[in-house]
């Protein structure tokens, strides 16, 4: 196995410093790493639609002077023909140097970083996480307000399948005196593993469905799409679709130097004409997210020893519950061939386990 980044946690602060200075250097120096990656090949393994990740992988490999392979449409692999991630994975690992994945099911990159023998970047697991985004984001928030400690920062929308929120809440949480406000419906609110995230850190967060009101206190405001992929019911997505929507009257109530971030696509939660707001930083972000995944790509190929455990299972408490079984219909473990059940210990005191690929807990 090689180093992988699996969870934004797979990366030290000290690491995502030296990761934002590389990418910083890459912007304003791109003639000089031209040839980075000669000679090596990405493939990009996306099992579910994507522009902007996909693509900013693709330019990051080719402006890194590297080579692209891969598939954009699962029905283009032989994971239609039933084949496992494993295998997918094993395979790959013959024909590129990394691997980009991204896919529906919780725990897939998790999975098939188990079992290549090349770096796998996890480009996003079902509602789970997503952190190479999360690079994007910190490093347009450090552009932006020049640091990340005791900023206030405001996610609104779909807190709850949003994974580009639940990473970053994950990354933010490290930093000193950050202050966290969720904005959501009822019904999309911050899963609990990811609040616990925020108690484990002592960070002080608030939970409302104002957006109104909250604005005013915030530098940094998250704006994320209603994801409608992951809802069971069209009915419940129909009726949450349009929660919130940011607008020139309510961008009134924010700061002077409030900055609007969004992970696109957006559907209609910001309005158009708030894109010539100089507050309007998420078409930045998206250039971010390319020079962060290119510093990203020449880091985990620089790592050319093999590790012994993943950095994400080496702070998993694994253990063993007799007959228990992961009961999310959107986790790897139900479609994976002989994957087998694989839980951690989160809570000694009430003790609380959690599936180790997608975070449910254990009933
Ligand atoms: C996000 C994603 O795929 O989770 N998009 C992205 O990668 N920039 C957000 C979304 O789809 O809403």
């Amino acid at each position: 196995m090689r180093r992988s980044l699996i969870d934004i946690l797979d990366l030290s602060i000290d690491e995502l410093n030296e990761l934002m200075d590389v990418a910083v250097d890459i912007a304003d120096n791109p003639n000089k790493y031209n040839d980075s990656c000669k000679g090596k090949i990405l493939a990009t393994l996306f099992f579910e639609p994507s522009t902007r990740t996909r693509f900013s992988f693709e330019a990051a490999m080719y402006e890194l002077g590297g080579q692209v392979i891969g598939f954009s449409d699962a029905k283009n692999s032989s994971v239609s023909k039933g084949e496992s991630i494993a295998d997918t994975a094993k395979t790959i690992s013959c024909y590129a140097d990394i691997i980009a994945m991204r896919h529906p099911l919780a725990g897939a990159p998790l999975v098939a970083a188990q079992s290549a023998s090349v770096p796998v970047i996890n480009a996003g697991d079902g509602g789970h996480c997503h952190p190479t985004q999360t690079l994007a984001d910190l490093l347009t928030i450090r552009r932006e307000k020049g640091g990340f400690d005791n900023l206030v920062v405001g996610f609104c929308g779909d807190l709850k399948y949003g994974r580009t929120v639940h990473s970053l809440i994950t990354a933010l949480a490290r930093y000193k005196g950050i202050k966290i406000v969720l904005i959501s419906p009822e019904e999309l609110k911050l899963p609990f593993y990811v609040k616990r995230e925020l108690d484990l850190k002592g960070v002080s967060y608030r939970e409302t469905n104002d957006l109104e009101n909250a604005l005013g206190e915030l530098d940094i405001l998250y704006m994320t799409r209603v994801q409608k992929e992951r809802f069971a019911s069209i009915e419940e997505y129909e009726r949450l679709k349009d929660c919130y929507i940011l607008n020139e009257q309510k961008m009134k109530f924010a700061k002077p130097d409030t900055c609007i971030l969004h992970p696109l696509p957006r559907v209609n939660e910001i309005s158009v004409a708030i894109d010539n707001d100089p507050r309007a930083c998420y078409f930045k972000q998206v250039l971010n997210g390319k020079y962060m995944r290119m510093a990203l790509i020449l880091k985990l190929l620089s790592e050319d020893k093999p590790v012994d455990q993943l950095d994400y299972l080496s702070r998993c408490e694994k253990v063993e519950i007799k007959g228990a079984v992961c009961s999310n219909p959107k986790c790897i473990t139900q479609t994976e061939q002989e994957l087998g059940q694989s839980f951690k210990l989160v809570d000694k005191e009430y003790n609380i386990h959690r599936c180790v690929y997608c975070e449910k807990k254990v009933r």
